[in-house]
């Protein structure tokens, strides 16, 4: 039929491209792409210009992870890419607007990494407000018992948690904390019908009446400092700050002076805006935990995330079509 044959063309079209990767991936994915696919890497530098001239018309799917990502300029030079395909679930280095208007689609890697980051979200608080991390170096210095017992710390359960960020990976830290009898409340764009939390329509009022404020909204324009001064302000010299989302949510600057003030009690994070840069005043805080961004960071996660990855870009070669495409 004239269906199949439209397909056929497209399917023909599809696969007779090359795969790119940009940026550094697991090694093993790396593996897979230039073995199995004969993928193409996009060099650093100088040398991409000349890179792209020669190959930029051959590429039709590129494999990137969040930390990466691929702007529009890269998208201008890469006329016949019809597929960007992201290891991991956050995907806000690509501009999915401009991508959305070239036709281009984009996949990430949600669900397999929602238990993992929200493990991530829970043990950092855990750690945060009993001090756990900070407990350890006091052993490690032989401090205990010559300084006597470690200062005593926050308890964790019954506490109030505000939720910034409702989405799936909210959603598996706020059941994972109905465990431990917190309170549960959450602010999102929208209020979410049949939610058994209580919604704050902003993200200023939910801080204020928490203990514990956790950072798991999407990157990108529309979340961007989302977190302000005013926010961390109304969490208060008692509340506890949790990131495992993207550094740029939240105001890191005002975090830093807040913390060093201490009109914030403490802070755990596992994302920061200028990724691997930490903040060095952040290093000689003991009310902070720091994560190298490792909340999807377990084999079993890490490899169930490869494996979507590779489904979704056979699935653009041999159809045209990705599993799990972004949704805006
Ligand atoms: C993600 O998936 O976006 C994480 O931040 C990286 O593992």
């Amino acid at each position: 039929t004239a269906e199949a044959s439209v397909k056929e063309a497209a399917v023909q079209t599809v696969s007779g491209g090359r795969v790119l990767q940009v940026g550094t991936l697991k090694p093993s994915l790396t593996a897979t792409l230039s073995e199995k696919y004969d993928a193409l890497t996009l060099p650093l530098g100088e040398v991409r210009s000349g890179f792209l001239a020669e190959h930029g018309e051959t590429v039709t799917a590129v494999v990137t992870s969040g930390r990466t990502g691929v702007d529009a300029a890269l998208m201008t030079e890469l006329p016949n890419l019809g597929a960007i395909v992201h290891f991991g679930v956050g995907y806000d280095t690509t501009d999915v607007e401009r991508a959305e208007e070239l036709g281009i689609g984009v996949s990430n890697t949600p669900d397999v990494l929602t238990d993992c980051v929200a493990d991530t979200a829970v043990g950092l608080l855990i750690d945060t407000l009993r001090g756990f991390s900070a407990s350890d170096r006091f052993v490690r210095a032989g401090r205990w018992p010559a300084e006597g017992n470690f200062p005593l710390t926050r308890k964790v359960s019954g506490t109030r948690v505000g939720i910034v960020g409702l989405g799936r990976i909210g959603s598996a830290i706020a059941a994972r904390l109905t465990g431990f009898g917190c309170t549960i409340s959450y602010h999102n764009r929208r209020e979410i019908p049949g939610s058994p939390f209580a919604y704050v329509d902003s993200a200023a009022a939910l801080a204020a009446g928490v203990d514990v404020l956790i950072v798991a909204a999407a990157g990108g324009k529309g979340t961007q400092k989302l977190v302000d001064r005013e926010v961390l302000e109304a969490l208060g010299p008692d509340g506890y700050l949790i990131n495992v989302a993207r550094g740029s949510v939240v105001d890191e600057d005002a975090l830093v002076e807040l913390l060093i003030e201490r009109k914030l009690a403490g802070a755990g994070l596992d994302v920061f805006t200028r990724e691997p840069h930490v903040p060095e005043a952040l290093l000689a805080l003991d009310t902070v935990v720091l994560l190298p961004h490792v909340g999807s960071g377990t084999t079993e996660t890490r490899a169930a995330m490869e494996a979507l990855t590779l489904q979704n870009l056979d699935e653009y070669l041999a159809q045209g079509t990705l599993t799990t495409p972004v949704l805006e």
